[in-house]
């Protein structure tokens, strides 16, 4: 990105919220709803954030509530300082807090990660045995399970529910696994399989369950105790706590039985020259000084989605998930992608193609000329995207606490003025990417970014996203 004039933002988070002029609006605070961007053009206009399933932004309540607590922040579990007793209290009163919001057991474990990867490359180090998975998973969910002794097998998704749910029977009675991983929703459809199901027909083979909820839990309530579900994970990023904390919840057996996922202070009772004794329960796991203030922002956004109530959210994802894809099938040339022909209400996660133009074109036309921001390529999900015929990659937009009517529209807007008039601007490819060509696009003055300008000039367009 070259950079002519620097554009100042400072006064962006004072700014109205824009008029959507339409029925829905947001249903919670997000930091950054009026943050302006640079269009093409030279003009500005406020963010419409469509890549919510990527990372949401802080709720205003979470970032409040770290401000409030940065006062108190000090070491956890390790002082007789006043301070660090109450860090300490406000790390574990969190976790409580997490295990409440994920229906938890009494039993069970909750223990504080850096997010569902770290969560999930956890459970696969104490997973005793075979490991069945669908090929729908993102690769957080895929890939951990490869890494250890044990097996794993992949079940490709058959194009109805009715017919995955007998795959997946028959699988698992061909032969004895520890664990059945699915998601909780799609990252790329927003599709999920009834989990009350799914978690039936492997119970019955004696076979656990854990639900990758990283795109389930910003969508839609669930309880681990409910449901029988046996682990659960996600990131607080995705969950509009983005201060780097995720969670792993679920039995203790296993995870009391593994060996320590980090090894180092905090995970041990004792240690001799030649000799360690490993703590019992989420110590065993959380070697290292616990992020206090990532499992506040966690808890604490939990405690506003608690506070939205199920039905709200549902509601909120539904009018704009419904608004989008109503929308996006009136567009000449826009398919958008399923999984299933027979899944019920999908979480507002959508990814579509538009003929004749490349996912990275699309998403960079819509960054440069109408300041929405979206998520192109493969999502992480290379198997299922092959099999469902996006080998190339796709769109994705998707829908969160903060998205309005306002957004959806503009995007549809745009997509239309795309396939009836084509970009206005120029676009190219450099190092493998859409850029906006001749991007005099000024970069935010009051971030300390000015001296980084000159290195982001020279970079910027080879910053992409993982595939
Ligand atoms: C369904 C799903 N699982 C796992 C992950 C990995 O999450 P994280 O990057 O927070 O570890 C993602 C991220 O997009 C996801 O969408």
């Amino acid at each position: 990105m070259t950079t002519t004039t620097a554009l100042d933002l400072a006064d962006c988070q004072t700014l109205p919220l824009p008029d959507a002029g339409l029925s829905h609006g947001a249903i919670a605070s997000v930091v950054g709803a009026t943050t302006l961007v640079p269009l093409a053009d030279g003009t500005t206009t406020t963010y419409a954030n469509l890549d919510i399933a990527a990372s949401a932004p802080a709720l205003e309540a979470v970032a409040a509530r770290i401000e409030q607590i940065l006062p108190w922040y000090a070491s956890v579990h390790r002082g007789a300082g006043y301070l660090s007793q109450v860090a300490t209290s406000l790390y574990e009163s969190a976790r409580t807090i997490i295990a409440e919001f994920c229906g938890a057991r009494s039993d069970d474990l909750t223990v504080i990660v850096r997010n569902t990867t770290d969560a999930v490359n956890l459970l696969a180090t104490a997973t005793p045995g075979d490991v069945l998975v669908l090929d729908v998973e993102h690769h957080a969910n895929l890939l951990p399970w490869r890494t250890t002794e044990h097996q794993v097998t992949t079940v490709p998704a058959a194009d109805t529910i009715t017919e995955t749910l007998s795959r997946l029977d028959e699988a698992l009675q061909a032969r004895s696994y520890a664990l059945l991983a699915i998601t909780g929703a799609s990252n790329v459809t927003g599709e999920a399989l009834p989990l009350s199901q799914v978690i039936d027909i492997a119970h019955r083979h004696g076979t656990r369950v854990l639900v990758d909820a990283a795109q389930l839990a910003p969508h839609r309530r669930f309880s681990i105790a409910e449901l029988d579900i046996d682990y659960a994970v996600l990131s607080g990023h995705k969950l509009y706590a983005p201060y780097g904390a995720g969670v792993l919840v679920g039995r203790r057996d296993w995870l009391d039985q593994a060996p320590a996922y980090l090894a180092g202070g905090g995970a041990v009772s004792h240690v001799s020259n030649d000799d360690v004794s490993w703590q019992q329960g989420p110590a065993r796991h959380e070697a290292g000084s616990p992020n206090v203030l990532g499992a506040v922002a966690l808890a604490t956004a939990a405690q506003v989605l608690t506070d939205i109530g199920d039905d709200r959210l549902q509601q909120h994802d539904q009018v704009l998930r419904t608004q989008l894809t109503d929308g996006l099938s009136k567009i000449d040339g826009v398919t958008i992608a399923r999984i299933w022909q027979d899944s019920g209400e999908p979480v507002g996660v959508v990814t579509f193609e538009v003929a004749d133009y490349e996912p990275g074109l699309v998403a960079m036309y819509l960054s440069a000329e109408h300041g929405i921001g979206v998520r192109d390529g493969k999502f992480c999900a290379h198997p299922l995207l092959r099999r469902i015929g996006l080998s190339d990659g796709a769109v994705r937009a998707s829908i969160g606490l903060g998205t309005t009517s306002e957004h959806i529209d503009r995007l549809l807007v745009a997509l239309q003025r795309l396939v009836t008039e084509g970009p206005r601007e120029q676009y190219r490819v450099e190092g493998g990417a859409w850029v906006l060509a001749n991007d005099r696009r000024p970069l935010p003055i009051n971030l300390g970014l000015d001296e980084l300008i000159a290195t982001a000039a020279a970079t910027c367009g080879q910053i992409r996203p993982p595939v």
